[in-house]
């Protein structure tokens, strides 16, 4: 077994960056490996068995670099791949190891958000298609409302790296929240339910009215798992505490790079990998 034991952390591309910066925060202690698969992305387009197949390799990839533990952060992964991922492969792939995802963490929390009982999500077509939303919210907060709409535009926005060009983005942001406007005038939160959203956040933010709460997954994602870890020490002590990150794509590692050093606030230098 590898002497690193890192907290692998899975996204289509550039988007779980947005929850690996809050894990650091919170988490700085532990060794990280992302893997971020550009080279396919956007998977929210995407049927269920392609998404599927593509999280089952890159679970799998991390595995071998030495994680116990894996967070998909990516909500069309989590969607699609990830309770078959838990109940059909790891039991046999190996059953001491987790993989976690982002809808379960973020779906306990939101109703808090809400004073009018509706909620706005946003998120790719697959995210959006599978319901995986509405029925966790039913779950938790079964008086809250969710009023969904898929934004195909806004994963593209943002690896090309035209998310920066405001006469590129604007148009997308506001077409996408007049639609979710018009579902209902009640909505008083908006989950951004893709981890590539907030890389739009401030955009977003510029468009909305005062009162609407626009919610991001990062934080709730990191306190969620640090709690988790409180209450798994089995698997904390498993993991090594080197505070090193290592970045890695299935794309361009100097396009990936790029993009990510817009907001992950440093240079960031990324190597290219095959799953
Ligand atoms: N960032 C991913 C999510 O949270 C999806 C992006 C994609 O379509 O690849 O859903």
């Amino acid at each position: 077994m590898p002497h690193r034991q890192p907290i692998g952390v899975f996204d289509s591309g550039l988007g779980g960056l947005t929850v690996l910066k809050e894990l650091v925060h919170v988490l700085p202690e532990y060794d990280y490996v992302y893997l971020g698969d550009s080279a396919r992305a956007p998977y929210g387009t995407k049927d269920f068995e392609t998404v599927y197949q593509y999280t089952l390799q890159a679970v799998n990839w991390l595995f071998q670099q030495g994680c116990p533990l894996v967070i998909v952060a990516c909500n069309t992964a989590s969607a699609k791949a990830l309770r078959t991922i838990q109940q059909r492969d790891l039991p046999g792939i190996d059953p001491t190891r987790r993989v976690l995802g982002v809808i379960r963490p973020t779906t306990e929390v939101i109703g808090d958000h809400t004073d009018s009982g509706h909620v706005g999500i946003l998120g790719t077509q697959g995210t959006v298609d599978s319901g995986s939303y509405a029925i966790e919210i039913a779950k938790f907060f079964p008086e809250v409302q969710v009023h969904q709409l898929a934004c195909p535009a806004w994963v593209p926005l943002v690896e090309s790296g035209d998310y920066l060009d405001p006469a590129k983005a604007d148009p997308l942001i506001e077409d996408c929240l007049r639609q979710l406007a018009e579902q209902s005038p009640l909505i008083d939160t908006i989950l951004l339910a893709c981890t590539h959203y907030p890389l739009l956040y401030p955009r977003i933010l510029s468009k909305l009215p005062a009162h609407i709460d626009l919610v991001t997954q990062g934080e709730i994602v990191a306190d969620s798992l640090s709690s988790y870890l409180q209450r798994h020490p089995q698997m904390e002590e498993r993991l090594s505490r080197g505070g090193e990150i290592d970045f890695t794509t299935t794309g361009d590692p100097t396009v990936f790079g790029g993009a990510a050093s817009q907001f992950w606030g440093s240079p960031l230098k990324a190597r290219q990998v095959h799953l």
